[in-house]
């Protein structure tokens, strides 16, 4: 019986590369093969999977005829990119002074609590991951908090429950630049 159930999680984990390696290719080829475009095809990778798999790195590396540990280099020299699974929405709570003093730490509970994970945890469900953040420079508007590249300012406790409403409802796939802006006192 184990066996069996072995042999079933395997051919899972080898559908799921394969479809990994389809789309890496399919991006790959969207650039035209081009090493020059190695950044671009990394950020369309973490988009289709909200991070950056192993295997796709390899693949990548492969395809683009590129060290392994230069893409691999790359991927780990930027912020934005990330080697593990990251939900499809990334919640930024800053507690840079400003934003603390305005009462940041009560809304970063409160969102511990909505989302039932700690800071620097991703939902069960991969649509969160909430993260902390230090100032992003736009102190006045304090508390800040940022999903998917959007500003909330002036959060509150009492925000936080309507505000992820709003991305537990997003359509899937749109880009955090594509809805940038900011939202205070919503
Ligand atoms: S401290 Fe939060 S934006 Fe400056």
């Amino acid at each position: 019986m184990l066996s069996y159930l072995q042999g079933v999680i395997v051919k899972k984990n080898d559908r799921k590369t394969s479809s990994t390696l389809k789309k890496a290719d399919a991006i790959v080829s969207k650039y035209g093969g081009s090493r020059d475009s190695l950044i671009s095809i990394l950020q369309d990778v973490q988009s289709e999977y909200h991070y950056l798999p192993e295997e796709a790195i390899r693949h990548l590396a492969k395809r683009l005829d590129l060290p392994l540990i230069q893409v691999f280099g790359v991927a780990t020299f930027f912020k934005a990119f990330s080697l593990t699974p990251r939900g499809e929405h990334i919640v930024s709570v800053c507690l840079g002074t400003a934003c603390h003093v305005r009462g940041a730490p009560g809304v970063l509970d409160e969102l511990e609590r909505r989302l039932g994970i700690a800071a620097g945890q991703t939902t069960e469900d991969m649509k969160f991951t909430l993260e902390t953040v230090n100032c992003l420079g736009a102190c006045a508007l304090g508390p800040i908090v940022v999903i998917d590249g959007e500003y909330f300012g002036q959060m509150t406790p009492g925000k936080v429950k309507g505000t992820l409403r709003k991305f537990r409802k997003a359509s899937k796939g749109k880009s955090g630049k594509e809805r940038e802006k900011i939202t205070v006192g919503d």
